[in-house]
Formats: C-alpha cells, structure tokens, sequence
C-alpha cells in the first residue's frame, strides 16, 4: 500500500518545479518507457516522467545508450504522453543527435516535441554543449541538463564510476550548472558525484537540481524504474534503493503459469466458453 497521496492534483509544469524548489518540497521523478507502466507511475503522484535513453539498456539489452536513434526515443516518449495526466513528460535527446550543431540539435528536439508530445527534453554535457542548448531553449523547448556521469560519453571515460572527486573536474562541473542555468535551463540531472559537490551546486543554482547518486542535497531524485522496482535484478549499486522485488515476482507468476499449462490445470471449467 502506497504511503503517498498527492496534495496538488494540477498538471505539473517547469514552472511549478521552480516553485517547489523555492518551497523546499523535493521533487521525485522517475523513468518510464511505455504507455503502462507511465499510466501507473503517474497515477501514483510522480512529479517528473523521465523517457530516458537508458531504454536502450533495460527496454533493448544494449551495453551502453548509444544505440538509440530518434524514432526509438520518439516511439517510447509517444507511448509514455499516452498514459500521462499529471506528470512533466522530459524525453532524453538520444546520443549523436545535437552534439553535432546547434541546428541540428534544434532539429532532433522539435520532432520530439511534434511527434512524440513530450513536454521537455534532457541533454548531457555542459560547456561543450551550450549552443544547442541555447537554440533549442530559443525556440520555446524547455531543456532539462546532465552533468556529471554521463552515460553517453562511456567511451571518453571508460567507467560508470563516481564523477567529479577531484578539484578541477569538480569546478567545470560547477561553472558547467552555472552555465545552464544562465543559459535558461529549467533543471539539471546531477548523476553519481559526491554528494557534497552536489549540495553546493544545489544551492548555488536557482533551478533545481535532480540527484541519481548525488546525494541529499539535490532538490530532487532520480532513479531508473527498472532498477527501483527490482526487475533489473544484477544492478545494485550503493546508490540504488530498492522499493521492490518485481523481477522475483514476475519469475514465480510466470514459473506457475508454465506449471498449471503443462499439468492441465489451466485452463479449467470456469476459465474457457
Ligand atoms: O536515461 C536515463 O535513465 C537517465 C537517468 C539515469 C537520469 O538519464
């Protein structure tokens, strides 16, 4: 039984998560890849819906996110809108698709925005990206950023380890928040840094920020839903908390499906026309 109830039914925008930093009130957001699970999700109170590209791990058994293309990223985020009243839908521009130039970048948000309904898009980097950020804020798109881990730089770095321990790394991090906030970014994801880093970037920013492995001090969290929800059984990272043995509860309903087939105890009387 959920211990939630939600207190402000209204639709959730960029500008209440302003807000709700501004209050204090931590902001919960979580990622989702279709239409139902995104139906549940919203239905118990999430504030952000995250379509993120970590789809091409848990929905597509890729290693790493850099096989997903637009149309993927556009065919999830369209299935997630569908079942979503209340949440801000974000949907992850996937890797390749605004690093390029900035008009590109303006190209690759605006068929998210057209064709999937999303309502915002996420984008890794910082200084390096800036101008494509700044194009697609300028045509009315509202850009979410992502500093520290970012997954779809794998390669350039090598590991999924902590991010930003040492001091020069730590301050492009913060000049980085800085610059897109200037920039008009509503929010930045902070992925796996310490969680100290993370608490002054927090109060350093007028945006919130959206911790995954960054600690208390952000002014949201993030986690991926699979994770949560123990269906991605082998990943337990110190930072991952996990609300449920989903991946267990699934292989014992399908463990006793399988069963009542082969005995021929389903279907029975009752369960056929
Ligand atoms: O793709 C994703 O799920 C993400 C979150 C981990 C923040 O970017």
């Amino acid at each position: 039984m959920s211990t939630y109830t939600v207190e402000d039914p209204r639709k959730v925008t960029t500008r209440r998560l302003a807000e709700m930093k501004a209050k204090g009130e931590k902001i919960a957001m979580l990622t989702a890849y279709d239409y139902s699970m995104a139906k549940l999700i919203d239905e118990a109170g999430m504030d952000v819906i995250l379509v993120g590209d970590s789809a091409s791990n848990v929905m597509a058994g890729n290693m790493t996110t850099l096989p997903m293309t637009l149309d993927q990223m556009i065919y999830h985020a369209k299935s997630v809108v569908k079942g979503v009243k209340r949440a801000l839908v974000v949907c992850d521009m996937p890797f390749g698709t605004y690093q390029g130039n900035p008009l590109e970048a303006l190209a690759s948000a605006i068929r998210i925005m057209k064709e999937s309904h999303a309502e915002a898009v996420k984008m890794e980097g910082g200084a390096e990206i800036i101008e494509s950020v700044e194009r697609i804020l300028s045509a009315g798109i509202p850009v979410m950023g992502h500093l520290g881990l970012t997954p779809q730089s794998i390669n350039k770095f090598g590991t999924y380890n902590v991010r930003a321990r040492e001091e020069a790394e730590a301050e492009k991090l913060v000049a980085d928040a800085k610059l897109l906030e200037q920039a008009g970014c509503f929010a930045v994801v902070l992925e796996k840094i310490p969680a100290t880093l993370a608490t002054r970037v927090s109060e350093s920013l007028s945006i919130p920020t959206i911790g995954i492995g960054a600690g208390a001090g952000c002014d949201g969290q993030v986690l991926v839903m699979h994770d949560m929800l123990g269906i991605n059984k082998g990943f337990s990272p110190r930072f991952l908390r996990r609300y449920a043995d989903l991946g267990t509860v699934i292989e014992d309903a399908v463990g006793n499906y399988i069963s009542d087939v082969k005995s021929k105890d389903f279907p029975n009387e009752s369960e056929q026309y």
